[in-house]
């Protein structure tokens, strides 16, 4: 009878081991140690047997049912870890390709030219403020100088944010319906000069660089969004000859040492006497950068300060013009296309 014993549970056990996965040993629990299983049945005999068999049998069949629940338990836990172990496997993300192919990008041209130029104006002693986008009429055009019905006024291709249609050769901006749009998206860095006039009292060394707007077709030197940096300095017994010498500094500071600058005589109605500025290569050759002059009285005066006591100059000049001279880049478009292949050049 022992014997019985012994098989039920050497079988019982083989069967324990050989379960591949918790659910199949679940299934062999459910067999082997259940009341349809061998040892349950070699238990329904334990009563017909006689009694000095009875005591020894009994004791065997309860160390087999032992054996294997404790077989049973055994397996269970290594099914369960290998369980794990395979599902951390197959959720396994291979974060590999990033770090095996590390590409990392950088600020825009025009950002990098712009940080550039506050550097350079810091260490010359400026200071950085910058102004609002949409302006009005007063700060883009009235208080630099340009009433309604200034002749300067048409050249800007102001980008009104009214919806009325304006007459295409209106010098004044003044609708066909005679309404004259008031609000506008700022065709020149110049409105933040009235504005730091306004807010702060001379000596004033500030440069404002700043995004800017005008109604023009992209090609390959114009884009109807672009960036410039406006320098206002207002001070006592200031000179042309400080203009000159700040623009010169600056080139200088910028473009190297090699590089010089000039004024030709122009004009703006903020500024009197006006003039353009250009820089020269080291192989001779001029670049247009941008306009300057000494600050109109009127200016001054729309400030709210007393040409006879403040005088100064201003001056303004586009920056994604200084990135593509410093990249040469042929076609201004290609800094704004987003291509990658462009971007990855610089
Ligand atoms: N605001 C002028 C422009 O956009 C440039 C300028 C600035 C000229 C300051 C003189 C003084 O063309």
């Amino acid at each position: 009878m022992i014997e019985q014993v012994r098989g039920a549970l050497d079988a019982a056990l083989t069967r324990v081991v050989a379960a591949a996965t918790l659910d199949e040993l679940r299934a062999v629990d459910a067999v082997v140690l259940g009341k349809k299983g061998e040892l349950a049945r070699l238990k329904t005999i334990l009563g017909s047997l006689p009694v000095e068999e009875r005591k020894a049998f009994g004791l065997a069949i309860n160390e087999a049912v032992g054996a294997l629940q404790a077989a049973s338990t055994e397996r269970a836990l290594e099914l369960d870890s290998a369980e794990v172990s395979s599902r951390i496997a197959a959720e396994r993300l291979d974060l590999t390709e990033v770090i095996a192919r590390p590409t990392r990008g950088h600020a825009h041209l025009v950002t990098q030219a712009w940080e550039r130029l506050e550097d350079v104006f810091i260490g010359l002693g400026f200071q950085v403020a910058e102004g609002p986008e949409v302006e009005t009429d007063f700060y883009n055009f009235e208080a630099l100088n340009m009433p309604r019905s200034h002749p300067a006024r048409s050249g800007f291709d102001t980008l009104f944010t009214d919806y009325r249609q304006l007459e295409a050769d209106s010098s004044d901006h003044t609708a066909a319906d005679g309404h004259e749009p008031s609000v506008l998206l700022r065709t020149h860095t110049s409105p933040v000069q009235i504005r730091v006039m306004q807010s702060i009292e001379p000596p004033i060394y500030m440069v404002m660089p700043g995004r800017v707007f005008r109604r023009d077709t992209p090609d390959a030197t114009h884009m109807p969004v672009f960036h410039q940096i406006e320098g206002l300095v207002i001070d006592r017994n200031i000179t042309m000859a400080h203009l000159a010498g700040t623009i010169d500094s600056f080139t200088k500071a910028f473009f190297g040492g090699d590089f010089t600058s000039r004024l030709r005589p122009n004009y703006f109605p903020f500024t009197e006497p006006s003039a353009e500025f250009d820089i020269q290569r080291p192989d001779g050759t001029w670049i247009e950068l941008g306009g300057c002059g000494m600050v109109h009285p009127n200016v001054l005066r729309a400030c709210g300060l007393d040409p006879d006591e403040w005088s100064g100059f201003a001056f303004g000049f586009g920056i994604d013009r200084m990135a593509r001279e410093r990249h040469g880049i042929d076609d201004i478009r290609d800094m704004y296309s987003n291509d990658i292949r462009f971007i990855e050049q610089f």
